[in-house]
């Protein structure tokens, strides 16, 4: 059901929220622990969607799962973990790109894997061929269904070289979780290194994995008999964290993030100072702020990590529309990015976009049609408009923009919203914000 929020906007955003743990991270981190021989225990778990469509995957496969929402623990017992029936996996269709995760893991355990067909962000075609290839590689054979693909090996999973056309978290998350308890030594090059990705192999080396990463980006896993349950407790989420810190810079506002680690946000900061923001990191977090004065334009690029992470562009994209001058925008991991800044357009801002890489590089985009860049002239006065939420990191930006603009906006789809923000409407209530939920 599509929930309504209506905002009225012009108002700086003032106080404090709170962080848990990240999106990202501990989805994949529930799909770890059914790997163990015993139960694991992970903290610091955010209220969000994902995390309920993977617990719901995780019952219907035999195991035993326990959220206390108020503490943020998620405790999981995959001891008794058996194959479910497929039309009750079919009741998860489309609702997440998790399941794809499940092959390997489910494959070592009960032989096979039925994965329903995916969802997630329209953001891009989001394929899943690299996840494929990685699994074949380790020996495994792939069948299509009528709501989805089964896996299965006839001779087990076994190590093997694979070489990612891209660095794709996603299929760095596949092949480590295949990997693990495969019989013997894979390598993987080109793998994708985000924090999230790296605190998954903390949780993969506390259950007994033997994993390195190279300078070059290249990971070894030795592969192990058995692993055993973990706890853990998870990093923050940096892409919630810099959404809120350009909420405060488009409403002129200042916001404490409680959790906020600058280590995981380097590249954010720099850039959110180079645009005018500013911050103070303490003990707790980050407090991010208008320090007054105007917003300066920039030229951007997204980029695989360490760069600018591609969840950061579309809040950004928000308080570019404050900026003076022309910023640019070069989205180098989704083609389809931008699609929110029609929206932004209709409320008064000036974004054009563009087939070519506006960038340093060219992208895997070049000359394949896609609208991957854009240009956009500040400052500009932004008014309240009737908008529908199109993914996750928009629907955001949609609030950001409504908040920022004059006059009132209905925003509607914010459920999607859900998905990764746990309780944003309590959080922007906190914050001083005028908003009205809208059944
Ligand atoms: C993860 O998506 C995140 N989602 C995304 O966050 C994030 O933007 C992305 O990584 C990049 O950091 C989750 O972790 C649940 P990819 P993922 O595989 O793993 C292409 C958000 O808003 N590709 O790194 O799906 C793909 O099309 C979301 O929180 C293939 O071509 O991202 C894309 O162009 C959005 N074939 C690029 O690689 C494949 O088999 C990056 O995708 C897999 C990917």
């Amino acid at each position: 059901m599509s929930e309504k929020l209506k905002i009225k906007g012009g108002k700086a955003l003032q106080g404090t929220i709170e962080l848990r743990g990240a999106k990202n991270f501990v989805s994949k981190a529930m799909v770890a622990s059914i790997l163990g021989n015993s139960k694991s225990v992970l903290e610091n778990v955010p209220a969000i969607k994902d995390v309920e469509v993977v617990s719901k995957l995780l019952m219907l496969h035999g195991c035993d799962v326990s959220y206390n929402k108020t503490k943020g623990v998620l405790e999981i017992d995959p001891e008794n973990i058996s194959s479910p029936k497929i039309a009750d996996v079919d009741t998860v269709v489309g609702s997440s790109r998790i399941p794809i995760l499940f092959c390997g893991p489910l494959v070592h355990k009960l032989g096979e894997a039925f994965i329903p067909a995916l969802g997630g962000c329209k953001i891009g075609d989001r394929p899943i061929d690299f996840h494929l290839e990685s699994l074949r590689k380790f020996g495994a054979q792939i069948e299509k269904k009528e709501h989805g693909i089964r896996i299965f090996a006839p001779d087990g999973l076994h190590g093997t070289k694979i070489n990612l056309p891209y660095p794709s978290v996603g299929a760095t998350e596949q092949t480590l979780l295949t990997a693990c308890i495969a019989d013997g030594v894979t390598q993987l090059t080109n793998a994708a290194i985000e924090p999230e990705i790296m605190d998954l192999i903390n949780v993969l080396q506390k259950m007994g994995a033997i994993i390195s990463v190279n300078t070059d980006r290249v990971i070894t896993i030795e592969g192990v008999k058995e692993l055993r349950g973990f706890t853990h407790i998870s990093l923050p989420d940096r892409a919630e964290a810099a959404s809120w810190a350009n909420a405060a810079l488009a409403t002129g506002g200042r916001v404490q993030v409680l959790g906020a680690k600058q280590s995981d946000m380097t590249t954010f900061l720099n850039i959110f100072r180079k645009i005018g923001g500013e911050f103070d990191i303490n003990d707790n977090g980050i407090e991010f702020y208008h320090p007054g004065g105007e917003l300066k334009s920039i030229p951007i690029e997204t980029d695989v990590h360490p760069g600018f992470l591609t969840d950061w562009m579309q809040p950004l994209v928000v308080s570019l529309t404050q900026a003076h001058g022309l910023s640019i925008v070069h989205e180098t991991v989704y083609e389809n990015r931008f699609g929110f800044t029609n929206a932004l357009n209709k409320m008064g801002a000036k974004i054009q976009l563009y087939r070519e890489c506006l960038g340093s590089v060219p992208c895997r985009f070049q000359q394949r049609n896609f609208k991957h860049s854009a240009v956009i002239s500040g400052p500009t006065k932004l008014r309240g408009a009737d908008i529908e939420v199109p993914d996750l990191r928009a629907g955001f930006s949609y609030l950001i923009a409504a908040l920022a603009a004059e006059g009132e906006s209905n925003v509607s789809g914010v459920d999607i919203i859900e998905r990764g923000y746990e309780s944003f409407t309590e959080k922007l209530e906190n914050l001083g914000a005028n908003i009205e939920l809208l059944k």
